[in-house]
């Protein structure tokens, strides 16, 4: 059994829910940083259709939802020759580590999720004992292909530090050492939390009701400049030091918005933009947002077409996937002891 993973390459996994649409955050939190991720390492992109169970799903949607969510990584630009694209459920690795897990996993741990709390709400009592475990089944998600970096938006960090502390203990109780890697996460710039564009201190959001909140990744150009003109600010104008948006949480996401489209650095934009107002600034963010998206969009409409092409390469991403969980849960079945190790 192998031992040691330091001198192994890097491998990159992460996921991405199949419940409704895609937006802006999505894009810039982690698919964007897909796209870059796949030229220097092994990458593996998952549309986790087990997660979106944790709360109830319509059966005639979720697979399409699925398709939905392959066909935008592809718009985005992850090539399937390079990248390994599929759907969770079609690999059954996640659902047996996820259950091995569970049983590495304290409850401890697990009640201290702030996403559980917010998303079973005041009627905890009902929520799903699989919305409560969900951060289990991400932490097999990624180990289950001992996966090294994890690219994800800030929201995630709570559950990414819990994946680090099942595999130390998953390698501590079975003498496992070093079998799984600690996960890093790959948090970085001004992608990592998109606000809502109607209030700059809660995050952009599929479950907010307002959907001038955020920009859908489907949103024609007019909507997006609409939005756009709508998003709220305040009555200073646009500072010249990072320092001057301290405080300003509605004017530091759109200006970190735009450094994330064009990929610079929100310094670089304050100096383009200082002393301007949002009656300047809004309409070059626009359509900075239009020429980046659109095409994004276009090629999305396209794939969607033709769920054949589509289908494809989410079964060839299964069997690729496949080949390298298996041997990974064949060690996991040894080190545990089970009558088929
Ligand atoms: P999900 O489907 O909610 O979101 C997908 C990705 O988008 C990021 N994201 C954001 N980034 C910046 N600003 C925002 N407003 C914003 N909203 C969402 C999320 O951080 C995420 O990276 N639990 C995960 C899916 C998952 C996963 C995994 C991720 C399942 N298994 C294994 C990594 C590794 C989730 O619900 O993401």
């Amino acid at each position: 059994m192998s031992q040691n993973l330091s001198s192994e390459p890097k491998r990159v996994f992460s996921g991405v829910q199949p419940t409704g649409q895609l937006h802006l955050g999505n894009y810039l939190g982690a698919i964007k940083k897909f796209v870059d991720l796949q030229h220097q390492h092994q990458c593996l992109f998952c549309v986790v259709d087990l997660h979106a169970i944790t709360v109830p799903q319509e059966r005639a949607m979720l697979a399409a939802n699925s398709r939905e969510i392959a066909a935008a990584f592809l718009a985005a630009g992850i090539d399937p020759d390079k990248a390994i694209v599929f759907v969770q459920s079609s690999v059954p690795a996640h659902a047996e580590l996820a259950w091995i897990l569970n049983c590495t996993a304290r409850m401890g741990w697990l009640e201290r999720m702030t996403q559980f709390k917010d998303k079973a709400g005041k009627d905890k009592e009902r929520a799903s004992v699989g919305l409560f475990a969900y951060p289990v089944l991400q932490a097999a998600d990624i180990l289950a292909y001992r996966a090294t970096h994890v690219p994800v938006g800030e929201d995630q960090k709570q559950h990414l530090e819990l994946s680090r502390d099942i595999a130390e203990r998953f390698n501590r109780d079975y003498e496992a050492p070093g079998f799984f890697p600690s996960p890093e996460p790959l948090i970085q710039g001004p992608g990592a939390r998109i606000m809502s564009l109607k209030n700059g201190s809660v995050k952009m959001s599929k479950s907010d009701p307002s959907d001038l909140s955020r920009i859908n990744m489907n949103d024609s150009a007019e909507q997006i400049t609409r939005k756009i003109k709508k998003a709220r600010t305040d009555p200073d104008g646009i500072p010249s030091e990072v320092e001057g948006l301290e405080g300003r949480d509605g004017a530091k996401n759109l200006i970190g918005i735009y450094a994330a489209l064009d990929e610079i650095s929100v310094q670089d934009v304050l100096t383009e933009f200082a002393g301007q107002g949002w009656g300047q600034f809004k309409p070059a963010l626009a359509e900075l947002a239009v020429a980046k998206l659109s095409p994004v969009s276009e090629e999305f409409t396209r794939l969607m077409n033709d769920t054949r092409a589509l289908d494809k390469v989410l079964q060839d991403g299964a069997e690729r996937a496949h080949a390298i969980s298996e041997p990974i849960m064949a060690e996991v079945r040894k080190y545990i002891g089970f009558w088929k190790g």
